[in-house]
């Protein structure tokens, strides 16, 4: 393991490879106790530099030997790094051979065990725990790999490219050859040996070209891949389509793993998955895990050429490849919902997630610029700042150039850099180039001030109606964090009369039509538009579908908000409203010591959203649904959790009574009789009946009604899917309901035997609304489950990633949240160092924390920090931290 301070990697101190390595032939000799590393590398001098020595990457390995040209030759360990003198000649073989214990490595880089088989992960740098290499992307190599293992234990052998050659040897013991002929650097490389069967389809491309699919799965898995296959066709047929970049491979291969440190990982041909995300039946899967599957599925295949055809020239730059991929599958989900109210119910699900979690990133002690300058351990910027964010900059750049203009972009940000590792800088180089007159183009300068620059930007809108001119001023001002320039900001904008009818947008110099939706761009820091014909007062609707990712002040009253929510015609400001609302309410009542009573006015708008004729069943879940405590967290200072927490249930609470009748009757229109089907048509359906569920369980806790619990529980036994028995089985643990444990039991009779669904047991009592620390209680229980363990990265993360986010169970006055805290993080750290620097995350922003829980917070972070062994991934982490 690494250990301790590692030193800072910056930036600036990127160099070119002072080798080449061109032909890499591996062969190894599989084994879960002790594999065998056999390596053969072509090895060229890069001659634009001093020569130097050959300075190797390599990480808990056994060296036997190393031979240059057949020649043996000294070497010595420095840093960590394998240090050879420059050989004479500037082109020759480097041989080494070295060993591995898979069956050792729970960190899970590199090569590992999970059940009775083994796999790699690499990214970013867990190839040089498999072998001494120049594990960095700016190297690119073509591979040829063989395999060689028991048949018995290990039928399947693959690796990536193309199978070449396979055959029996003796002893039991067989081999396959497979070769990949696109170069590739090191953090592509895979291999997998396990007993596993395949789903396989041939899919046929627009140039007449037949690849095959394979999704690998153990035994017993096979009819839970039907999804995760039509989600890949799908996405092949996608970015055909819309990008006009077809499948270059002869075989795709998916496997899934159940032990795995991430969600999936896009190696050339050879993609491995967490089964979380290639498993699924209506009845062990959710509505979200479908869509879950269809995303990261088609994330991991675009990845085939944003990423591995062009790849990134060094780690910073990252979200090069992250959020472009991350912005191409929240496309590719969004045209596949097939409607305008489902694209946007997409959009609305990002954006909470944006906000949730990347936003409280960026303003605390981890905030990055989405290409960051420094880091220790690379693992700990696979990041919300670099993959969502980083989407958003490219959705920015997509509302700059258009449609069009963004595929011309693509286009020759390929005909650029096919087959090479390049920066940021290089991909908005190329979509500025393909649209010379765009805003992108004319600003490159302040636009790539996204890539650089740190925190959210706060923007403020004011708007003045002049009614003899007939005109209305907006004065948008951008204040960005302490130090930073102005940014480029696409702000789309409509105005609506207070009637809701939307007005014609025509600024003051313009002449000839007007439309009712238009991008105003910023640029500095503060810009003013006014736009003329105006009759009468007008509600601005700014930023419409999100248009850049900034934290927005219009100031505008409850009675503009209500105009919004119920006329704007962008679906995302009609939630935002929506959320507005609920926030400003939930704010005053956290932090007033007295409870505060709901206004008729607010419960009445809700009520038209849930009644309302034509809005979708989707659309009114979100907009019924309040806002997180996470998200709440972030728009106060000196954050009470438990005073936020009470609020909160003392508004559902409320909610849930006031508006009885209309949740009774949600539930019963709502009901899906049709077969399951994961589409939008009925998954919106689902998640508002069980919203009206839990509203009126939940309530049923008041009034003494047995009926709902009852019906709720009935649902738990009889649900034909998981979307409602789990629907179900949520209103009565979130309620406290006498009747949660006998149906938690029950569910766990009945699921015992699937991992994922167990997850989900684990994870919907962690996540649980705190009740007198009950749920606090429950955590400490299910820690010492027979089936709770942290060798299982989901397992894990179900039970205390869960917990860790759940406000008020954790944040706790007595502080014992944080002590158990920090026992997690070191425990966890001694097995898995990635999976212990995300979970000591928790803590990011405990200086926004009241006082109390700061000091408590404090006291914890620091027992983390003064700990003996500490990796470099969780030292980062606890050092920014405290610093
Ligand atoms: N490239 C993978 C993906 O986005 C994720 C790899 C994460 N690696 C890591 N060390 N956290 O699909
Ligand atoms: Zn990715």
């Amino acid at each position: 393991m690494r250990e301790g301070a590692s030193p800072l990697i910056q930036r600036s101190d990127y160099q070119a490879p002072a080798y080449w390595i061109r032909t890499a032939d591996l062969t190894f000799d599989l084994d879960g106790a002790k594999t065998i590393v056999a390596s053969k590398l072509q090895i060229e001098r890069n001659t634009d530099l001093p020569v130097q020595a050959l300075r190797l990457h390599g990480e808990d390995l056994n060296l036997l030997r190393v031979l240059i040209d057949g020649q043996s030759v000294s070497f010595r360990h420095e840093d960590g790094l394998l240090v050879l003198d420059a050989p004479e000649a500037n082109s020759f073989v480097l041989e080494i051979r070295n060993t591995i214990a898979p069956e050792k490595n729970t960190q899970l880089s590199g090569l590992y065990a999970s059940g009775s088989g083994l796999f790699t992960q690499c990214e970013a740098e867990g190839f040089r725990r498999i072998t001494y290499f120049l594990d960095r992307p700016d190297v690119m190599a073509v591979y040829s790999v063989t395999l060689r293992a028991d048949k018995k234990k290990f039928p399947v052998l693959l690796s990536n490219g193309n199978l070449v050659e396979q055959g029996d040897l003796d002893a039991g013991r067989h081999y396959a050859k497979w070769s990949d002929p696109f170069p590739k650097p090191s953090y592509l490389f895979a291999v997998v040996a396990a007993d596993l069967v395949a789903r396989e389809q041939w899919v046929r491309t627009r140039s007449g070209k037949d690849h095959l699919l394979q999704i690998f799965v153990k035994r017993g898995d096979l009819e839970k891949t039907e999804h995760a296959m039509n989600s890949l066709i799908a996405s092949i047929v996608w970015d055909e389509a819309r990008f006009k970049l077809p499948l270059d491979l002869e075989r795709f291969m998916i496997v899934a793993v159940d032990d795995f440190n991430m969600g999936a990982m896009e190696n050339k041909g050879l993609n491995l998955f967490n089964t979380k995300y290639v498993l699924a039946t209506p009845a062990t899967a959710t509505d979200a895990d479908f869509d879950g599957i269809e995303s990261v599925v088609a994330h991991e295949y675009f990845h085939n050429w944003t990423g591995n055809r062009i790849t990134c020239r060094d780690w910073f730059q990252l979200s090069l490849k992250e959020g472009l991929t991350v912005f191409r599958d929240q496309e590719f989900s969004r045209d596949m919902t097939g409607s305008a109210s489902a694209r946007a119910v997409c959009r609305i699900g990002d954006v909470r997630r944006l906000r949730e979690v990347q936003f409280a990133e960026d303003a605390g002690p981890m905030a990055h610029p989405v290409r960051p300058e420094a880091y220790q351990a690379i693992d700990n910027f696979y990041t919300a700042t670099v993959y969502e964010k980083g989407a958003e900059v490219v959705r920015m750049m997509h509302t700059l150039v258009g449609r069009e203009g963004f595929a011309a972009g693509m286009a020759l940000y390929f005909q650029r850099h096919d087959g090479q590792a390049v920066t940021c800088d290089d991909f908005a180089q190329a979509m500025a180039d393909a649209n010379p007159s765009s805003h992108l183009a004319t600003s490159l300068d302040v636009f790539k001030r996204w890539y650089a620059q740190a925190g959210t930007p706060r923007l403020t809108a004011r708007g003045e109606f002049n009614a003899e001119a007939g005109s209305y001023t907006l004065t948008l001002r951008q204040h960005s964090t302490p130090g930073a320039a102005p940014q480029l900001l696409p702000v789309s904008v409509a105005l609506f009369g207070r009637d809701g009818s939307a007005q014609p947008l025509q600024l003051a110099h313009e002449s000839g039509a007007a439309g009712t939706e238009r991008v105003l761009v910023m640029t500095r820091a503060e810009h003013r538009f006014t736009f003329t014909g105006l009759t009468g007062e007008v509600v601005p609707s700014l930023l419409r579908d999100f248009s850049a990712p900034v934290v927005l002040d219009d100031g505008l009253s409850d009675a503009d908000l209500l105009v919004l929510l119920a006329h704007d015609t962008d679906a995302f400001n009609r939630w935002e409203a929506s959320q507005r609302l609920a926030t400003s309410r939930l704010l005053a009542a956290a932090a007033s010591s007295q409870p505060t009573a709901v206004d008729a006015a607010y419960v009445q708008a809700l009520r038209s959203v849930l009644r309302h004729p034509d809005l979708d069943p989707a659309f009114k879940d979100l907009a019924l649904t309040l806002p997180s405590a996470r998200f709440l967290m972030e728009a106060m200072e000196g954050v009470d959790p438990q005073a936020l927490h009470a609020a909160r249930e003392h508004l559902l609470d409320q909610l849930a009574e006031q508006l009885h009748e209309d949740w009774a009757w949600a539930w019963t229109a709502h009901q899906v009789r049709e077969g399951y089907s994961p589409v939008p048509a009925q998954s919106g359906r689902r998640a508002l009946a069980n919203l009206a569920l839990a509203m009126l369980v939940r309530d049923a806790r008041r009034s003494g009604d047995t009926v709902w619990p009852g019906r709720a529980y009935q649902r738990c036994k009889d649900a034909t899917n998981m979307t409602d028995r789990l629907g179900a089985l949520t209103a009565l643990v979130y309620a406290h309901a006498e009747l949660a444990e006998p149906a938690l039991q029950r569910f766990h009779a009945q699921f015992q035997h699937d991992p994922l669904v167990l997850d989900k047991w684990f994870m919907l009592q962690a996540g649980a609304p705190e009740r007198d620390g009950k749920v606090f209680a429950r955590v400490r229980q299910l820690l010492q489950h027979p089936d709770f363990t942290l060798n299982n990265p989901n397992r894990a993360r179900a039970l205390l990633f869960t917990w860790d986010t759940n406000p008020a169970a954790f944040h706790r006055s007595d502080a014992a949240g944080y002590v158990l805290w920090a026992e997690k993080v070191l425990e966890m750290d001694s097995v898995n160092p990635q999976l212990a620097s995300r979970f000591a995350r928790g803590l990011d922003r405990w200086r926004n924390l009241a006082e109390t829980y700061r000091n408590a917070a404090r006291e914890a972070i620091s027992r983390v920090a003064a700990a003996p062994k500490l990796s470099s991934d969780a030292r980062e982490i606890i050092d920014r931290a405290l610093q």
